[in-house]
């Protein structure tokens, strides 16, 4: 999953997620105790500022409107939704087929880490290795993130859907591995998170089904997006590979396309969620909120990408463009991204988020800070407006059939 941060402050209260959710996996707690004997061996990472809950336990980044959040839904309403009872004429076929998909696990081996990992990461230096680290909590995040969510549905739709559930349960599965493997990646930086401890005290931000299903399909196809878009690249430019995480992208991603493709077949069997006027506006909203949160955090952390040899701005755009194209075919509408008024909407947003931070980063009053910020925000909500009143595409715009190869980036 990726995060979608900003739509869920828009809309979202906060509220505790269901108490069962713990991760289950082990490697969720093998991490800290590897990691804290890492740090006593390798030192020198005080100075990049980050806090430590404990020795080699990084404390989680303050959560902020762009961060990575956790989510919880309204699960009476996910039962009805799915319940076969209740819905006999719900169309199973794609499902079914999932499932059998989902079984087969074709990257039950993929995540085996090697010996290199460690020592790339201790190649990486200076403020490189803090943006490396701030890059693996966030993904690490979002990907746990997905994790709880998938596992809490997969556990509560057993009796009323199990071919649904166990695809949710499998898809937990997926994001658990991916979370431990960037966890463990964490570590090799000397700085782990805290799986567990995040569960429980992290806040839940709620939504109903129609946006969770809204905001996880997004999350996945930006996600598959990202990754292989960074694999691509990487693969073009060899010099660049800085870490071995990124040589693992491309079967990863395929996991991210399978998440979102099962998103796909749930709104197809809920047709309710893409018709009417409101589910346009929706759909609309959920892809600026997802495409303004990437494009403004991804600018805050140009370094990052640099790092790897990309333009973050040619980056952010050909992703968002593509991910726009695939979310086209389902979605019953969606902004068009391809004018030049869209990106000059999204510039000036990156200029307000600049100015913005420095004033959050300022020594000033409080109360100064405040009237510095009012014509600020003034102006991003704005922008945002201007944007959500754009262009738009009708579903299936593009043109471009589900089946469409892979571009090169
Ligand atoms: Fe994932
Ligand atoms: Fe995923």
């Amino acid at each position: 999953m990726a995060a979608t941060g900003f739509a869920s402050s828009l809309l979202g209260g906060r509220v505790s997620l269901h108490q069962s959710v713990r991760p289950s996996r082990a490697a969720f707690r093998a991490v800290p105790a590897r990691a804290a004997a890492q740090v006593a061996s390798t030192s020198g990472d005080a100075a990049l500022g980050f806090k430590e809950m404990r020795k080699g336990i990084k404390e989680a980044a303050d959560e902020t409107v762009l961060t990575p959040r956790f989510y919880t839904t309204d699960f009476d309403e996910m039962e009805e939704l799915f319940s076969l009872e209740k819905n006999p004429d719900l169309e199973m076929d794609e499902f079914d087929a999932m499932l059998s998909e989902f079984r087969t696990d074709y990257n039950q081996t993929h995540f085996v880490r090697n010996e290199t990992f460690k020592k790339a990461a201790d190649n990486i230096t200076g403020p490189a290795r803090k943006i490396f680290i701030e890059f693996l909590e966030r993904s690490c995040t979002a990907e746990f993130s997905g994790f709880l969510l998938y596992k809490e549905l997969g556990r509560r739709l057993k009796k009323t859907n199990p071919v649904v559930a166990e695809i949710f349960t499998l898809m937990s599965r997926d994001e658990a591995r991916h979370a431990g493997f960037l966890n463990k990646a964490m570590s090799d930086f000397n700085l782990a998170l805290d799986l567990g401890f995040l569960t429980k005290n992290r806040k839940y931000t709620f939504f109903r089904p129609q946006y969770i299903f809204y905001a996880t399909y997004l999350s996945e196809k930006i996600g598959y997006w990202r990754y292989i878009s960074i694999y691509r690249h990487l693969q073009r430019n060899p010099d660049n590979q800085l870490y071995p995480l990124f040589e693992y992208f491309e079967n990863w991603c395929q996991d991210e396309n399978r998440h979102g493709d099962f998103f796909s077949a749930i709104l197809k069997s809920q047709p309710q969620f893409l018709d009417g006027w409101t589910s346009k506006l929706w759909s609309r909203f959920f892809c600026l909120s997802v495409y303004v949160t990437m494009y403004l955090n991804d600018h805050q952390r140009s370094a990052f990408y640099e790092s790897l040899g990309l333009n973050t701005t040619q980056f952010n755009r050909h992703v968002i463009i593509e991910t726009n194209k695939t979310t086209a075919r389902i979605f019953p509408e969606v902004p068009d991204c391809e004018t030049p008024e869209f990106w000059d909407h999204m510039e000036k947003l990156i200029v307000l988020n600049k100015k913005l931070i420095a004033i959050g980063q300022s020594d000033a009053p409080v109360v100064l800070k405040t009237l510095q910020r009012l014509p600020l925000l003034e102006r991003f909500a704005a922008e945002l407006m201007q944007l959500f009143i754009g262009k738009s595409l009708a579903a299936g715009a593009d043109g471009v059939s589900s089946s469409a190869p892979i571009p090169c980036y």
